[in-house]
């Protein structure tokens, strides 16, 4: 009862602190007749007050496990004391460890398809292909043409020649219908007309049972394909998960471990794109309601992605070369361009990735992010006011309050269906400095807010 009564005391205070700093800020404020910096000042005010929670959170921790050490057998009243675990916790299968029969069975093959359209281009992507390709025979690349177009057409016919690669052709060329509104987007019609024809192709024709499914302007690094065998057995194993991505949309060179980060991976509830492998099983399943247009958008809808995660690396395994494209050149010119590509090969097949199941990652990963030290965005990018090494974690409560902290620190700031870019429980992992950083939303999170954009 002593500890309840405490615990009010400090609630009381703080609140009065809250409002008494409000009603004052008010003033204040209301004097400079500047909506932007009074933008900004509350901006700062929210993230300072989520710090405030942050820490009567711990000193609440602290008290109520001196609590349960004091009083270990008291039940009842005291109870309440208890702290709830975070959500994140919870388990969504029983268990899923990496079977013995799929990390022993019968080698699987592998296709690569790589879509393209009119950009004669596409030498450089199939060059990086064949370059770091170890097996012909496991990893067979299919090249799906659309567009008709003639220079690409014979550059990808010098590929056939030499039997290197194999030649389809989407044979659909008439204009496809676009609802009123969205002529200029047109060019996603056709994009999703032509992967649908695509991955039938690998699926239903070709019968194939997995494929990695790239582009014709990317890049892949000398690892590319170590990383695709080697966690087929974790797709196909844990059924909360849905892909395996190349790609890590927060992979600037300033923002990613370059030093150790290269055989660091994770799982993500964002869908990157940009070098992703599934399973016909997946596409079973996606294929009867594949969309007219803006197919990956569509993917992250909750619709679609069910809670299923991909694995994604700290360090991207693709790059875009491509800046004319469907999608504008301006986000090329501001983002994709940083992407580093690794350039330290791993060999995946000899690591252990059980790490990535996810019963065991949400257990340990989750409960090391909330284990650590919280810090605010500006003292983490300044990097001078922590008095220690060391990863920590920033607190974010709201929308607004994400997308200041990642304005400041570089990461991107947007949201689709609600997740963040690279977002795994709303956790986004990055490293500054030095040091390894989560961005990561209040421990009683629940899920997914549909409304964040
Ligand atoms: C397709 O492959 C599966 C095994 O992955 C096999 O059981 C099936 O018979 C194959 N179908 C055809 C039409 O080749
Ligand atoms: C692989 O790692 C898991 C923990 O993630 C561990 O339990 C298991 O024993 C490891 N396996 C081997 C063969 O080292």
């Amino acid at each position: 009862m002593k500890y309840k009564r405490l615990g009010l005391i400090v609630a009381f205070c703080f609140t009065s602190w809250v409002v008494l700093a409000f009603v004052i800020f008010n003033e204040n404020s209301a004097k400079k007749n500047d909506v932007e910096i009074r933008k900004s000042s509350l901006v700062k005010y929210i993230q300072e007050l989520e710090l405030q929670i942050i820490q009567q959170e711990e000193t609440y921790k602290i008290l109520s496990d001196k609590l349960k050490k004091l009083a270990p057998e008291t039940k009842g009243d005291t109870t309440i004391l208890v702290l709830e675990e975070p959500s994140g916790l919870q388990q969504r299968t029983p268990s899923s460890t990496i079977k013995q029969d799929v990390l022993q069975g019968a080698e699987i093959i592998l296709p690569v398809i790589v879509f393209s359209c009119n950009r004669p281009d596409i030498r450089r992507s199939l060059d990086g292909l064949l370059k770091y390709r170890p097996d012909a025979k496991k990893f067979p690349i299919i090249v799906s043409q659309d567009c008709a177009h003639g220079a690409t057409a014979e550059v990808i016919r010098s590929y056939t020649d030499a039997s290197q690669v194999t030649y389809i052709q989407q044979p659909d060329q008439s204009e496809p219908i676009v609802p009123p509104g969205e002529t200029k987007f047109k060019g996603y019609f056709k994009i999703a007309r032509h992967y649908l024809f695509g991955l039938k192709k690998v699926f239903r024709t070709f019968n194939h049972s997995a494929v990695i499914i790239v582009e014709d302007d990317l890049d892949v690094a000398p690892d590319f394909f170590s990383y695709f065998a080697s966690t087929y057995h974790l797709l196909k194993s844990d059924p909360t998960l849905w892909c395996v991505s190349a790609w890590n949309d927060n992979g600037k060179a300033r923002l990613v471990d370059m030093q150790q980060g290269n055989q660091l991976l994770y799982r993500s509830d964002f869908f990157p794109g940009l070098g992703w492998m599934i399973t016909k099983e997946l596409w079973d399943e996606l294929e009867p309601k594949w969309p007219k247009s803006y197919w990956d958008d569509w993917m992250r809808r909750p619709e679609q992605r069910k809670d299923r995660a991909c694995i994604r690396p700290e360090i991207s395994r693709t790059r875009t070369f491509g800046k004319i494209g469907v999608s504008n050149g301006l986000f090329f010119d501001k983002h994709l361009k940083y992407i580093k590509l690794n350039e330290m090969p791993v060999d995946f097949s000899s690591k252990n990735l059980s790490y990535l199941v996810q019963s065991t990652y949400d257990t340990d990963y989750i409960r090391n992010v909330y284990s650590l030290p919280v810090a605010s965005a500006p003292d983490v990018r300044a990097n001078t006011k922590l008095p220690f090494d060391g990863p920590v974690r920033i607190p974010y409560y709201t929308k607004d309050t994400f997308k200041s902290a990642a304005k400041l620190l570089g990461l991107m700031d947007d949201f689709k269906s609600g997740v963040p870019r690279t977002g795994y429980h709303g956790i986004v992992s990055f490293f500054l400095n030095g040091r390894r950083i989560y961005l990561a939303p209040h421990s009683s999170w629940k899920g997914y807010d549909l409304t964040w954009s």
